[in-house]
């Protein structure tokens, strides 16, 4: 089999615990990756004068994969978040989060099944901030025509690809008639190409409320970036929290794999982290590069293990075990699963 070269980055706070989970758990499962490893964010900005230095970005570029732990964005001051810089200088314009309910994770609902698309290239996001006078700044929301129909079109082909029925798009377009309103206008234009595919909409508020009260009414969801993040963390505290989604950032650069959370400063270095979204993400990216059979054997395997005992998995989806408990159990149900299966 052919060795895929993937770039590694551990990020910071509880970044390295659980990259250092998934790398074991892929290494497991037997497929052959070589990693490339660098250094982002604080750690990178001390040592090479730049918290996303060039080599990084050539190494995703090369590879046109990376599978990134989370990084800590200083607030107020300092740099800029690395991960919206790596998302706008790769161009990877769409935020793929999966939500579904896992066995064995006890929630409020159990059969979710939720895909939420995240447009990640502007909105509030473009960085576009100023003082005008002192004691009022203003921050600049760019919607385009581009970046909103490319998105749609992601969102209606992942849809077309993946049997899915139906997308709402989410706005607030009542208010900010000129932005979300151009970003309703391109979904619904591109929505008239798919027309197996139902698409309709909902003002972002109503939708949250919609989605606590009764989320199995929507199938796709598909956002501009502020209301992504946002829900995209509402949907996943459906399913068990931050510590069991995953997500991808993909563009036609390349992929960037990373969980839906960030470096969860309190718990980290304290082997507590759950190693679980990130190894959705790796999931996705097995999924992604062909390799579907050991993707299939770690799903298999995390199932198997949260349903073991709560020993064997994390605090936070109420078990009593740690991120290497959790690493180990899933080394050895992929161990065993081979042994019954050769
Ligand atoms: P967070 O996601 O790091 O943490 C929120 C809460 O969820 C905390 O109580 C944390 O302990 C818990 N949590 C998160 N991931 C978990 C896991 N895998 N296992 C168990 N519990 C988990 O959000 P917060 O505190 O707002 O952000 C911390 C830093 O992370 C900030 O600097 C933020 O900018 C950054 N961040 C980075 C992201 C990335 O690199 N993609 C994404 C989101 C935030």
């Amino acid at each position: 089999m052919a060795t895929h070269k993937i770039t590694l980055l551990p990020g910071d706070g509880i970044g390295p615990e659980v990259t250092a989970s998934v790398v074991a758990i892929l290494d497991c499962s037997g497929v052959d990756i070589e990693w490339e490893k660098y250094s982002v964010g604080s750690e990178a900005l001390s040592l090479f004068g730049d918290p996303l230095p060039q080599e990084v970005l050539d190494s995703i570029l090369r590879n046109k994969l990376a599978l990134k732990g989370p990084v800590t964005t200083p607030i107020g001051t300092g740099f800029q978040s690395i991960n919206v810089r790596l998302r706008k200088t790769l161009d990877l314009y769409a935020n793929l989060r999966p939500v579904r309910s896992m066995p064995n994770i006890k929630t409020r609902y159990e059969d979710i099944d939720l895909i939420v698309v995240r447009e990640n290239t502007e909105d509030l996001y473009s960085g576009l901030e100023h003082e005008i006078v002192p004691g009022i700044v203003e921050s600049l929301k760019i919607i385009t025509e581009r970046a909103s129909t490319r998105i749609a079109r992601f969102a209606f082909e992942y849809a077309r690809t993946h049997g899915r029925k139906r997308i709402t798009a989410i706005h607030k377009a009542n208010i900010m008639k000129l932005s979300d309103g151009l970003f309703l206008h391109c979904f619904r234009t591109v929505a008239q190409d798919y027309p197996n595919i139902q698409a309709d909409d909902r003002i972002v508020d109503n939708c949250c409320m919609q989605l606590v009260m009764n989320p199995n009414q929507f199938d796709m969801l598909l956002l501009e970036n502020l209301y992504g993040d946002i829900v995209s963390d509402l949907t996943a505290g459906l399913v068990g929290g931050l510590g069991v989604v995953g997500g991808a950032n993909i563009g036609e650069n390349g992929a960037v794999f990373e969980a839906v959370h960030g470096s969860a400063p309190d718990i980290a270095g304290q082997n507590k982290a759950n190693p679980l979204a990130l190894l959705q993400s790796a999931v996705m990216m097995l999924q992604h590069i062909g390799e579907m059979e050991p993707a299939r054997r770690i799903q298999t395997a995390i199932v198997r293990v949260l349903g073991a005992g709560p020993e064997l998995r994390t605090h936070d989806i109420g078990g009593s075990g740690h991120t290497t408990d959790f690493t180990a159990a899933v080394c050895d149900a992929l161990r065993k699963g081979s042994r019954a299966q050769g």
